[in-house]
């Protein structure tokens, strides 16, 4: 009699009918790593599967993420020469220019976000221009140049612009340069909750972006605070972002659910290196079923209120989800 919740999960059908919360490939956005040179394809140690590509490369993967079905990629680049303002960022034959021009050429109909911080491009790996007095990043500074990196990526064929920063005021600021320059329509993806977190420490081999001297602790968000992760998307809402954000994503799914909770737009996760790195060399020790694992990680993402998640896994996810149909 009462067994009204079994009776649901008794056949295999009748759970799907009545699932809440599904994956598809459509809420993927797949991270890509752009350096110069030719032919190269270097595994980063410390996540097997990602790799740093030069550009050649990276049109071959594209071919590859299209098979799959993800037409969504965000770019980092990692330039040959880095200095302190990250003028490699600013030039428009910069890694990431060029490599947007080359990507949108052979493949018009990829959707390509450029993630939009100095970190990758500084010798000193902060975020943006020291302020030499408080030896950290002097955010007004970087807000005028981080207008000047918004227009290079568009004018190059960005067709979505994610600043990663967390500079105060950025979204106001790249939504005038861009609409100053004739981008009115070119959204923003705003990495708008991002706490300081360790689960980054992957990425940062990969990017070779470590903070040279001290931390990212001014400008990124402590993990410990609930209400400021709100405030910070519900302001860059206010501001004009298109899409918020909450990075890291597995330790902050409260925080995902809050802000989902608290704004109309659409939210992204990033799924970071760390917990890539986690659930991948777990795997490879056998110590859990990774298939299965790294499913339910992707729908705890939706089911706390996701509606894009952006993951080193989407590809092994793509497979996953062609091989059940
Ligand atoms: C750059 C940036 C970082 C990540 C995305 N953009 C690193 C950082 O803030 O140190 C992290 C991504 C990851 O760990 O996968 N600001
Ligand atoms: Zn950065």
């Amino acid at each position: 009699m009462f067994q009204r919740f079994r009776r649901t999960r008794l056949n295999k059908h009748l759970r799907s009918l009545v699932r809440e919360t599904t994956v598809s490939v459509d809420d993927f956005i797949y991270p890509l790593f752009i350096r110069s040179g030719e032919s190269i394809k270097t595994e980063v140690s410390s996540m097997p599967g990602v790799f740093q590509m030069s550009i050649d490369e990276i049109l071959k993967e594209c071919d590859e993420l299209k098979k799959l079905g993800i037409y969504s990629i965000i770019l980092f680049g990692i330039p040959d020469v880095k200095d302190s303002i990250g003028s490699d960022a600013l030039c428009e034959n910069g890694i990431i220019a060029s490599s947007i021009r080359a990507i949108k050429d052979r493949h018009p109909d990829m959707f390509v976000v450029t993630d939009l911080c100095f970190c990758e491009y500084t010798d000193h790996g902060h975020c943006g221009i020291i302020d030499e007095v408080n030896e950290t990043v002097n955010n007004d500074a970087t807000l005028e140049i981080s207008g000047q990196q918004a227009v290079i990526h568009a004018k190059a064929g960005a067709d979505m612009i994610a600043p990663s920063g967390m500079m105060d005021g950025i979204i106001e600021t790249l939504r005038s340069s861009l609409d100053g320059a004739g981008y009115e329509n070119l959204p923003i993806m705003s990495y708008s909750t991002k706490f300081a977190s360790g689960y980054y420490g992957p990425f940062r081999d990969v990017a070779e972006s470590t903070p040279s001297f001290g931390d990212r602790a001014s400008y990124q968000m402590d993990p410990a605070n609930r209400r400021e992760a709100i405030n910070e998307s519900v302001s860059d809402e206010l501001q004009g972002a298109d899409i918020l954000m909450v990075k890291p994503a597995l330790a902050y799914l409260d925080i995902v659910r809050d802000v989902k909770d608290n704004t109309s737009l659409p939210l992204a996760v990033y799924n970071v290196s760390g917990e890539y790195a986690m659930l991948k060399f777990a795997g490879m020790n056998d110590l859990i079923d990774y298939e299965r694992v790294v499913m339910e990680t992707m729908i705890a993402f939706k089911r706390a209120g996701a509606d894009i998640i952006i993951s080193y896994h989407a590809k092994e996810v793509a497979k996953m989800l062609q091989k059940k149909n």
